[in-house]
């Protein structure tokens, strides 16, 4: 069993609920872009709110680092990395958690005692030292020595506010050297693996402190760290989660690890996180903006490095090595087999893309930085690298650091700002009219898209679910998941499915429910996550025609289908692997 197995049923014995993986793009919190901890789909629960799975949850979580994007071709950064997380709702507290990280070390990893050291809260201003967990430690066997209390690291939050509290982490003697009697954390041989959080406060905006309704255990594991501990290995890249990934880019590019480490370890980190991001169902692309941008620096530092070990771009390799990555997990996350072909697609496009300007883009930094004579990068020179090469500004700064070359990044974005200003304006007046205006002739289309999702499902299959929709006061548009071309005898018959429910004059009801309640009554939802607690549910029918559509919605929507008018498919078309769109009016 690996290691992720192991945990999950070691927690399952002891009573908690496996919980599924949350999306690596957060649906319900735009504060971050990424998930970057296993907590942080679990923020509202540990802030009170009840969890359908109970007080005892357990999972592993995907996450998303790119703050020390600069870090990755050493031994152990990863963008993207799965955490392991046990937490405790309102349920057991230090003793249980503690004792339970032991036993799961000790006994099912079975890491000698002597090995493991850990640290413990010192105490400050506001909260005292944590004297339980030193006494529950120590009665588990672990001596007074391999204790070390600290204030500023043992405080665990995941940013300026929210729920938080002190921890207990957990350090593993990673080193042939004999183990000092004396645990000192700042020797880099103790790596660390487990962290334990006692959440029981909530910080506040005005940074007071105040305490939770009830007191939270958080829990965080590093597979990628753990499994290389585990294997032996000093360098992560050589334990099985990345080995084989590494021997096929030694195979793609015809080159040894050995003397190439940093250009394959960045391959392979930003592969991994590209595919999954671009397979979560969030459906990202690379884009100039937001996870979008960071995608696209993945993308292109992964090619350029791939460019310097001589691998031919034009080949296949990103594929190869996506779907390589993809067999590997799959099995954990159904989305990436999922959404393979979406995901293959997406990295061959950007590739070719940059592509086609990387050698002109290369040789314009080669000519640009040849003139240089006092070591610095315009700002003109880098937006030229960026607007007409595809240079990520990121991605200029590399291969200026190469060179000892200082890029002015601050007057790169001012133009950069100054342009997208500009792009902006133009792009304000083509959508004027709005998109996400509710005007009436745009509430009819959103009941009208209702009427064709539903429509879909019982003219092509009843597995398809919308994958997205956009509507202006000129038409409609949607996209959902299906995995061929509609016949014209569909379309004829969705549509005259959708105009015999309106013209039946079916009324349109709202009703405010709780969020599970919705979904087990059966109702319609794209991204539940993504919705509060008490949820407004649309359904339209009568007693004739029964329940039509059913759908969490925040609305707004006509009161009857009669007030659509007659709805026209104007178009059927791909919109990206396994997605077909639909344009259509009503009239
Ligand atoms: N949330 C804690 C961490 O990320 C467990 O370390």
């Amino acid at each position: 069993m690996n290691l992720k197995d192991l945990y999950i049923s070691f927690f399952e014995s002891k009573g908690h609920k496996q919980i599924p993986s949350a999306p690596v793009v957060p649906e319900n919190d735009p504060s971050v872009l990424f998930n970057t901890a296993g907590m942080q789909p679990l923020i509202p629960y540990l802030m009170g709110q009840k969890h359908p799975y109970g007080t005892r949850l357990c999972d592993y979580q995907k996450c998303i680092r790119t703050n020390d994007l600069e870090n990755i071709g050493d031994t152990y950064h990863h963008t993207f990395f799965e955490m392991l997380g046990n937490w405790s709702l309102g349920d057991y507290f230090k003793k249980e958690a503690i004792s339970w990280s032991f036993e799961f070390l000790t006994e099912v990893l079975h890491i000698p005692v002597e090995k493991l050291a850990v640290t413990v809260f010192a105490g400050n201003d506001i909260i005292p030292k944590d004297t339980e967990s030193i006494e529950i430690w120590k009665s588990l066997g672990i001596s007074e020595d391999r204790i070390c209390k600290t204030s500023d690291d043992n405080f665990w939050i995941a940013g300026e506010t929210g729920p938080c509290g002190p921890d207990s982490e957990m350090f593993y003697w990673r080193s042939e050297d004999e183990v000092p009697q004396k645990f000192d954390p700042e020797d880099e041989r103790w790596v660390e693996i487990w962290n334990d959080v006692f959440m029981q406060y909530n910080k506040k905006e005005d940074k007071t402190v105040v305490e939770l309704p009830h007191k939270n255990v958080d829990t965080g594991m590093g597979v990628e760290r753990t499994t290389a501990i585990l294997e032996g290995v000093n360098d992560n890249y050589m334990s099985s989660i990345w080995k084989d990934v590494i021997e096929l880019i030694e195979h793609i590019s015809n080159l040894k690890y050995e003397g190439h480490e940093k250009s394959m370890r960045i391959i392979a980190d930003h592969m991994r996180t590209a595919v999954f991001i671009l397979a979560d169902n969030a459906g990202i692309k690379p884009s100039n903006t937001d996870q979008g941008y960071i995608l696209r620096r993945l993308i292109r530092r992964a090619i350029r490095h791939a460019k310097k070990l001589n691998i031919d771009i034009n080949s296949n390799f990103e594929e190869e090595i996506a779907l390589l990555i993809i067999k590997k997990y799959e099995k954990y996350y159904q989305e990436l087999s999922e959404n393979k072909n979406v995901v293959i697609e997406a990295l061959k496009n950007e590739k070719i893309k940059f592509n086609r300007t990387l050698e002109k883009g290369l040789k314009e930094f080669e000519k640009i930085s040849n003139k240089i004579t006092d070591n610095k990068l315009n700002k003109d020179d880098a937006f030229k690298l960026y607007d007409t090469y595809g240079f990520p500004i990121e991605l200029t700064e590399e291969l200026a650091r190469e060179r000892n070359i200082e890029v002015d990044v601050a007057g790169f974005y001012e133009k950069f700002k100054a342009h997208q200003e500009l792009s902006r304006t133009a792009s304000a007046g083509k959508f004027k009219g709005g998109l996400a205006g509710n005007s009436e002739i745009e509430t009819r289309y959103h009941t009208a898209t209702h009427l064709l999702n539903a429509a879909l499902k019982v003219v092509v299959d009843k597995n398809i679910h919308q994958r997205g929709s956009n509507i202006t006061d000129e038409r409609m548009r949607f996209d959902f998941n299906c995995d061929h071309k509609l016949t014209d005898e569909e379309k004829m018959k969705v549509e005259q499915l959708v105009n015999e429910w309106i013209n039946a004059s079916l009324p349109v009801r709202c009703d405010e429910m709780n969020k599970e309640d919705a979904v087990k009554s059966g109702a319609e939802c794209m991204f539940i996550e993504k919705y509060p607690d008490v949820v407004t549910v649309y359904s339209i029918g009568n007693d004739e025609y029964g329940v039509v559509s059913k759908e969490l919605c925040g609305g707004p929507h006509v009161k009857n289908t009669n007030e659509l008018g007659k709805f026209k498919i104007k178009k059927e078309e791909a919109s990206s692997a396994g997605v077909r769109r639909i344009k259509a009016v009503l009239e």
